[in-house]
């Protein structure tokens, strides 16, 4: 049995969810429940496998070796059953940076680049950051639950313009694991119209009961026109470690990213994350599992409490990752005063609907990988502001 009930202060760690919260929340102490790492201390197993790198006391160079590869191909293999080969696997400091290094390695200046919002707002400025124009796929919401409008997709696929998608599955915010026929319509549209699939699979190892993440490339015929994006930094809460990994079995555009790769300098692999990350894919997986079921409770939790105390917001339902998306459209609040009253009224710090772009705006999204502890105080905190204005 791990730990997940241990609240930890993270005050004065120059954590950006913790130290850069609003002042109020800050001054009243409470968890922020924002930018998506997790509340819980890493796998005993990764504390002892970066103590190993400690104790040598050498942090040079190091580089993704024979060890790591076997690592990250076992663990993919299994969570996964995605097989992966050496010359697949390229490492890089994250994978916003590699959204943005895939910008420039498969698109110009001027061209477009489509997104499906709501989405990691990331997404949006890896775009446009990039002097590429944003080209968007709006979700459809109906009867509570997304979809992807697949007749605008083969619109926008078609245009000229149009190189690239950024796929983002599991879906952050909305919480989907697309199917493996929705992927391979989007994967087939994509494909003839000669549109590269960037699939952001960060998310893929947080898959709630009941629901199946397909690997992008295991789909028949789609390998060879994507570039899969995975890491650990989610699954094991590493974000801080920097580290990702990047798969992609079509040489000619594996070819075009590590030539972008070289030109910046991009791709270090750093000592400790190499040591926390081998750890965490050889020996992490009692504690994933144990952690995938807290998370279930949390949702669990969240869901009954919505439904019993403020039965006019509406909960998204989450098929994976840890981030609760709500829908509070019905208090009929403009952007400003929606966040103003979760800050001044709740002492809730969450990150606002509108962020994520078209189809954000009146929800909310919050992070649910906090002791039950946590999630119970905020809750209380939720239901005060929302009543204070029906
Ligand atoms: C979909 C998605 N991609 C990427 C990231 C961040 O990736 P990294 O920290 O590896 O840059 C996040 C973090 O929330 C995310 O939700």
């Amino acid at each position: 049995m791990y730990d997940f009930d241990t609240v930890i202060d993270r005050h004065g760690t120059a954590s950006v969810k913790w130290d850069m919260a609003p002042k109020s929340i800050k001054e009243k102490g409470y968890t922020p429940l924002t930018i998506a790492d997790m509340e819980f201390k890493v796998a005993p197993e990764i504390l002892k496998g970066i103590g190993e790198t400690l104790k040598h006391g050498i942090f040079g160079y190091t580089y993704a070796d024979e060890s790591y590869f076997n690592a990250v191909a076992g663990f993919m293999k299994r969570r996964r059953g995605y097989d992966v080969e050496r010359d697949w696997l390229i490492v890089t400091n994250g994978v916003v940076s590699a959204l943005g290094l895939c910008v420039r390695a498969f698109t110009s200046p001027g061209d477009g680049v489509i997104i499906q919002p709501p989405v990691y707002p990331p997404f949006m400025s890896a775009i446009a950051s990039n002097g590429r124009n944003i080209i968007e796929n709006p979700l459809i919401l109906s009867d509570g639950r997304y979809s992807i409008d697949f007749d605008d997709l083969e619109s926008k696929c078609a245009r000229e313009d149009v190189k690239m998608i950024l796929l983002c599955s599991p879906h952050n915010p909305v919480g989907r694991v697309w199917s493996y026929d929705e992927l391979k319509t989007l994967g087939e549209i994509c494909k003839h119209h000669d549109v590269l699939v960037i699939s952001d699979e960060i998310h893929g190892e947080l898959i709630l009961p009941g629901f199946k993440h397909t690997t992008f490339a295991t789909i028949p015929g789609m390998a060879d026109n994507c570039v899969v994006c995975t890491a650990m930094s989610k699954t094991f809460n590493l974000a801080g470690m920097c580290c990702s990994n990047i798969f992609i079995s079509n040489p000619d555009i594996r070819e075009k990213l590590a030539n972008v790769m070289r030109i910046e300098g991009a791709g270090a692999m750093p000592a400790l994350s190499r040591s926390a990350a081998i750890a965490a894919m050889t020996e992490g997986d009692a504690w994933l599992d144990e952690l995938l079921s807290y998370i279930e409770g949390n949702f669990a939790y969240l869901y009954e409490f919505i439904e019993k105390r403020l039965p006019m917001i509406r909960c998204i339902r989450a098929e994976g990752t840890y981030l609760a998306w709500l829908d509070l459209r019905a208090l009929s609040l403009s952007d400003e005063a929606l966040e103003r009253l979760m800050i001044d009224k709740g002492g809730l710090a969450l990150d606002e609907g509108y962020i994520f772009g078209t189809g954000g705006s009146g929800f909310e999204r919050l992070n649910l990988a906090v002791p039950r502890s946590i999630l119970v105080d905020s809750l209380e905190r939720f239901e005060i502001a929302v009543l204070s204005v029906v």
